[in-house]
């Protein structure tokens, strides 16, 4: 057992891994800057505050899953959980509200909540976020799906479906909330104890609840989509029709309320297989109050949070194959210390012309050298050696053919380059 071990619910990107990593931002950031989303940088850390007053106070993200801490200051910051509540911060304190609206706006970075381990679950995550901010057309909402969409079909996913609810609005879902209240009054005795905490501090949670008792009583209980207001009922409708026109399916998932507090009218999940029962590769909504909550002008805003890890994860399972980086095709060999500082010249040449190279350490017998160069896949290994210099050349062996040539060190920069 090594002395240190990463924190528990942490991971370390390993170099075999990254290809994958590289290749699922690339689709991500091209696929947002195709649709005119800009990328945004904000800090990891945060005043406590924004996510308890944004995410808000009573979900388990700030009841239970915050990594707070007091800095040398007395200050009370918090890793952020996830980037709504901080893109939000960002627009109005840089005052975002007198450019073009809406800004839409991307970002990628770590996110930390203290969740309970599992497969596709980690304390540190890694998101994708999109948002579009100062728009309430249902079109902005198709818009952060599409783009969902988009990613997750360009990487290979197949059986795409959105799970599709509404939370209604600060008119509506009172009613609602009442209604469904009344409604596990009348349940009270059977439903588990966390559910009764629930319908105190975050009552729609008691329909994402997953204890065994609670799931009949869930089945029976009214739907907010029957208690909308006109304006939300219509915001759904049309987003519907958008997506039926675009040929986008999507399940209608009366249970689909999410763990975050701001959100108002439309909320998706898009599931996949194969990260565990019903988890989520992106989740997201529309959270017109938001920015008024956070002391900022009113400002609709609707956008997706997707974690690259079930992302990757996914893609892994369906065999999805992502095309390798870069590595040098060169592999610079020597003998006899003249050789090895003709070698240091040579390589240093050949990087700054752009031809990837690895030069061997040390000094070894030309086997083992060679053994190296076949063992990092390089296509030329090049062996400076004493008759090598004494003739100007350089002996260049293509591993692949297993064929060597002479080549005249003046010209061995460009002879690789024209090559590789
Ligand atoms: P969220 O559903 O809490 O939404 O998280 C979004 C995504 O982050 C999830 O669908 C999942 O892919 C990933 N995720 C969440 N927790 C973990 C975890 N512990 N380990 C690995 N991945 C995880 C939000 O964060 C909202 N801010 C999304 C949003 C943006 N809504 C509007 N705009």
């Amino acid at each position: 057992m090594p002395r240190y071990q990463r924190p528990i619910g942490t991971r370390d990107i390993m170099p075999e891994d990254q290809p994958y990593w590289y290749y699922v931002r690339d689709r991500a950031r091209h696929l947002a800057e195709l649709a005119g989303f800009e990328r945004i940088d904000v800090p990891i850390f945060e005043a406590t505050e924004l996510f308890a007053r944004g995410v808000g106070e009573g979900t388990d993200i700030v009841d239970k899953e915050m990594y707070s801490f007091t800095d040398r200051g007395g200050r009370q910051l918090t890793l952020r959980p996830e980037f709504t509540a901080g893109v939000v911060r960002a627009y109005i304190e840089n005052g975002m509200r007198v450019r073009l609206q809406p800004v839409k706006l991307y970002t990628f970075g770590p996110t930390f909540r203290y969740d309970r381990p599992q497969r596709g679950r980690y304390r540190q995550f890694t998101q994708f976020n999109v948002e579009i901010l100062g728009e309430q057309d249902p079109a902005a909402d198709l818009e952060v799906m599409l783009l969902a969409w988009d990613l997750y079909a360009s990487l290979g996913f197949r059986d795409l479906a959105f799970q599709l609810n509404s939370t209604g609005c600060p008119q509506c879902k009172p009613g609602y909330v009442a209604v469904l209240k009344e409604y596990y009054a009348g349940h009270e005795d059977e439903i588990c104890q966390d559910c009764r905490r629930r319908l105190e501090r975050s009552p729609l949670r008691v329909l994402d609840c997953k204890a065994k008792q609670c799931q009949p009583i869930i089945a029976g209980a009214p739907h907010i989509l029957d208690h909308l207001c006109t304006g939300c009922a219509e915001h759904f409708a049309t987003l519907r029709e958008y997506l039926d026109l675009l040929d986008r399916s999507y399940t209608i998932n009366h249970r689909l309320v999410r763990g975050l507090d701001y959100y108002t009218k439309t909320v998706f999940e898009v599931w996949a297989a194969g990260i565990g029962a019903q988890s989520a590769v992106c989740g997201g909504g529309r959270y017109d109050g938001l920015a008024e909550l956070l002391g900022g002008p009113p400002t609709p805003g609707v956008g997706f949070g997707s974690g690259l890890e079930r992302i990757i994860m996914v893609m892994k399972e369906l065999n999805v194959e992502v095309p390798p980086l870069p590595k040098p095709s060169v592999f610079l060999a020597h003998l006899g210390p003249e050789a090895k500082r003709e070698a240091l010249r040579l390589v240093n040449a050949l990087r700054q012309a752009d031809v990837g190279a690895y030069l061997a350490f040390g000094e070894r017998g030309l086997k083992n050298q060679l053994r190296e160069a076949g063992k990092r896949g390089v296509r030329y290994a090049v062996i400076l050696g004493e008759d090598e210099l004494a003739a100007g050349t350089a002996t260049v062996r293509d591993m692949e053919a297993g064929e060597q040539t002479s080549v005249e060190l003046a010209w061995l920069v460009e002879w690789l380059k024209a090559r590789v």
